[in-house]
């Protein structure tokens, strides 16, 4: 089982470029030709889809990701609107129904054997997420309900502060109530999130927790304190969980971009390129 985890797509209505210098557009549609290269078996998108919450842009980037060989999924982010977001999903079975301004994205789906929670944190007009009370209600019966198969929590922002300056303060409400949750809950194997732009692991209880890399434009490693948030010249990238039942789930970082073709160095045990050539 692959699951292909896109992030931060931040689409911008059609034409437009976001920060003068990053094509939305043309990166999704990057994104979704190395995800389908990668013959991913289910994509989930961990939010911040559109990058004003503009009609227009969900109807582009549901035009590009209807490229996708496999099945998609999305939860909100905090550039999100959760309105316009509904009615852009309209038709996916797995919409939860509500009137698309409280009521939550939230919801649950397998990927082959693994169960995948995936979690509404947005609080609309705040960079922050939350788990609520309610939401950690809900997650909580989605956790019993799942406590036999191998399961991964989806949400936005990661479960702990990212460490870069430019983003303040910004993290996830209650995530030491679902570090709490998490105790002695050995199904559990991965929580994914977005949001940092960058790839991030860390832990939340027991679990461990990851950020995907952005599809769209990386944010710059600095920890110097006062650095500004800053975006970074780097290759943009998606995060690709693979699960074996004999290897468990293991993420690997795939950059996005037209770096050619790999060049073959081992196949059955046998080496096709010399070590060593003279210049
Ligand atoms: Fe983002
Ligand atoms: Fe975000």
């Amino acid at each position: 089982m692959l699951i292909a985890q896109i992030s931060d797509s931040h689409m911008l209505p059609p034409g437009e470029i976001a920060y003068g210098r990053s094509d939305t557009e043309a990166a999704l549609r990057s994104a979704v030709a190395a995800v389908n290269t990668a013959g991913a078996d289910v994509v989930i998108h961990t939010g911040d889809f559109a990058h004003d919450g503009a009609p227009e842009a969900y109807a582009l980037a549901l035009e590009v990701l209807q490229d996708l060989d496999a099945p998609l999924y999305a939860i909100p982010g905090n550039h999100d609107d959760r309105a316009n977001m509904r009615v852009a999903f309209k038709g996916f079975a797995w919409l939860p129904e509500g009137d698309g301004l409280a009521d939550f994205i939230h919801y649950t789906f397998d990927a082959g054997p693994i169960r995948v929670i995936a979690c509404d944190s947005v609080i609309p007009g705040e960079s922050n997420g939350e788990l609520c009370a309610a939401r950690l209600t809900w997650l909580e019966a989605a956790l019993d309900a799942a406590a036999d198969k191998p399961v991964i929590i989806a949400l936005h922002p990661p479960p702990f502060p990212c460490g870069l300056p430019g983003f303040g303060a910004t993290g996830l409400g209650g995530a030491d109530a679902l570090a709490a949750m998490l105790a002695g809950r050995t199904n559990v194997l991965r929580i994914i999130a977005g949001h940092n732009h960058r790839t991030i692991t860390g832990l939340c209880g027991p679990v461990p927790a990851c950020v995907a890399p952005s599809v769209s434009y990386p944010f710059a490693f600095d920890t110097i304190a006062g650095a500004p948030l800053a975006i970074a010249y780097e290759p943009p990238g998606c995060a690709m969980h693979l699960w074996r039942k004999d290897i468990g789930l293991l993420t690997h970082t795939l950059p996005i971009g037209d770096f050619g073709p790999a060049t073959p160095l081992l196949k059955d045990g046998k080496r096709l390129l010399p070590t060593s050539t003279t210049r």
